[in-house]
This record gives C-alpha cells, structure tokens and sequence, in this order.
C-alpha cells in the first residue's frame, strides 16, 4: 500500500491507480483503525475497483469543548491494519493542506443535519460535509463508503452529493459490532471497565424499543422505556428518537422506512447508536 501525504503525490498516485476501466473507491476515517473501518475496506473492494482511504482527524467538525486533543491517534497501527485489509492506497493529508491560510469555504446542509447530532453538536456537520467534499475532490472517487454507525453522517453526505451533482455512489455499510453488541466506535477505549460493561445497554434498549415499535405499539410510550433503561445503566441521554430513515423528521408515518436514533454520554464518553424499524 502507498501512503501519501502531498496533494500532487496524491493525484499522481490515483491516476496511476484509475488506469483504464478501473474505478476508485475511497473509504474515509478520522484513523484509530478497528474492524468497523476494515468492513468498510472490505465493502469497497470489489473487482475492477481501487481502494483509497484516507485518515484525516478533522479539526473542523470538533466542538470547542470536544476530545480533538485527546482523540487517538495510531498511525503506524493504522498503516498496517490497512495493508492487512487489502487498501490500495493511504492519503494522510496535513491540518495546512486540508485549510491552508486564507481557506473561507464551508459546504452546509439544512434539514437532515439539524436535529439529533446537528442539535447537540453546532458546527458539527458543517466541518463533515466540508471535509467530505474537500476529500472527494482530492481522490475524484467513483464510490465512497460511510458506516450507517454514523447515520445521520451517511444521511448528509447523501444530501449533499445529490445536490451538488457529485457523481459518486454513497454506500452505506451496516454497523459493526463487538461480541455483546456495542457498535465499535474509536471512543469506546475511553470507556472504563465498569462503563464498558454497562455500555450494552444502549443496543440492548435500542433493539427492545425496535422491536416494540414494529410490532406496533405506541412509539412515545416505547421510547420512554428506553430512556429509563438508558439512565437506569447511567447513561446521561442526549436523545432518543424515531425518525424517517430518508429525511430524518421525526414523527415518520409507520409505512415509511424508519430509524430508532440514539446518543448518551457514558461517563464523558459520548456513544451514538441505531437500528432499523422493519416497515410493518
Ligand atoms: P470515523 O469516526 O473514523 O469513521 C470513519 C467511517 O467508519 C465512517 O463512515 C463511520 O460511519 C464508519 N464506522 C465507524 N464505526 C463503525 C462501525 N462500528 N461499523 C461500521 N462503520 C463504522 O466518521 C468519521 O470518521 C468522520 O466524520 C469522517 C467521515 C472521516 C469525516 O471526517
């Protein structure tokens, strides 16, 4: 695999990958490898295609009060995971190269990216659709993969690639978990042993409020429920949410496709979770 850390190294190294009839596939992380990214590598690598991925720790989509200094950082692990993994090429571009001086740009979507993470975290999506698209100019990709652990990310990188005619296929690649169910996150080693053990709770009480949803019980009274199993394992909630799986309004008419949303701070640890509702 080839890490490249230039602009120009980087289109050199594209080019040379693109060829002919091959198509690029670009696989962006903010690093600190696990097994949630490599099923992203492992999506993304199909016959006739390249992968890329990128590792940049976006210093734009971190709120003022946010872990951006504490975030982990593992380079050398990372290299090696994605060498493991079959990844074709590693851009790792610089905090100067992504917002040189005199960088005034910012790609903001409306809608999607207001409520749930939106609403907790001002600014948040801003520095991700920007990021996204400053990345997707960079590796001029065929296709990009994003984890639907992030969904309401997914959600806005679909918005904005539709309107802004980016000609890139979105695929959306279902959340890895580990053994007991907790959605892999980079953030779960913050967690202490206690912390982890009580962590479950967030999937347990997403998939007992899914279930109780598609078999059609009231949908206020079910996501109560969950918010008391919630804070009953010490979880501080930020929200729990039904939303349509598409516009991410809340309040979805039930023969819509839908999403259960979930975010609760674990002892500082911020953990995000969902889960499909099947349509009934
Ligand atoms: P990061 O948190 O490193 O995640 C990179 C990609 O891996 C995202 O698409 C995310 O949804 C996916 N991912 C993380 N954990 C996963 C899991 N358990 N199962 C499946 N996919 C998982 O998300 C970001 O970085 C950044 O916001 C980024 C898109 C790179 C922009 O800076």
């Amino acid at each position: 695999m080839d890490v490249v850390r230039d602009l120009n190294a980087l289109r050199a190294s594209v080019a040379a990958l693109r060829g002919g009839d091959t198509r690029i596939a670009l696989v962006p992380t903010m690093g600190a490898l696990h097994a949630g990214h490599v099923a992203l590598i492992e999506a993304a690598k199909r016959p006739g295609t390249r992968v890329v991925a990128s590792i940049f720790v976006n210093p734009t989509q971190f709120g003022p009060n946010e872990d951006l200094s504490r975030y982990p950082r593992r380079e050398m692990a990372d290299i090696r995971m994605l060498t493991e993994a079959g990844c074709d090429l590693l851009w790792l571009p610089s905090v100067e190269t992504m917002y040189p001086d005199g960088f005034a740009t910012s790609v903001r979507v409306t809608g999607v990216s207001d409520g749930f993470d939106g609403a907790s975290r001002p600014g948040h999506f801003d520095g991700v659709a920007t990021v996204v698209s400053k990345l997707f100019g960079q590796v001029e990709p065929d296709a990009a993969y994003f984890g639907e652990k992030d969904y309401q990310q997914l959600a806005v990188v679909r918005r904005f690639v539709a309107d802004l005619n980016f000609a890139i296929d979105i695929v959306g690649v279902p959340t890895q978990r580990d053994d007991d169910g907790l959605a892999m996150s980079s953030r779960n080693i913050y967690l202490d042993d206690e912390q982890r053990r009580q962590a479950i709770t967030l999937p347990r009480a997403l998939g007992v409020a899914a279930r109780a949803i598609a078999r059609g019980e009231d949908v206020e009274p079910v996501l109560d429920d969950a918010r008391t199993m919630l804070a009953a394992a010490g979880f501080e909630i930020d929200y729990v949410a039904l939303a349509d799986a598409e516009t991410l309004t809340e309040h979805p008419a039930a023969d819509r496709p839908r999403r259960l949303l979930a975010a609760a701070r674990m002892g500082g640890t911020r953990l995000i979770d969902n889960i499909a509702i099947d349509p009934v």
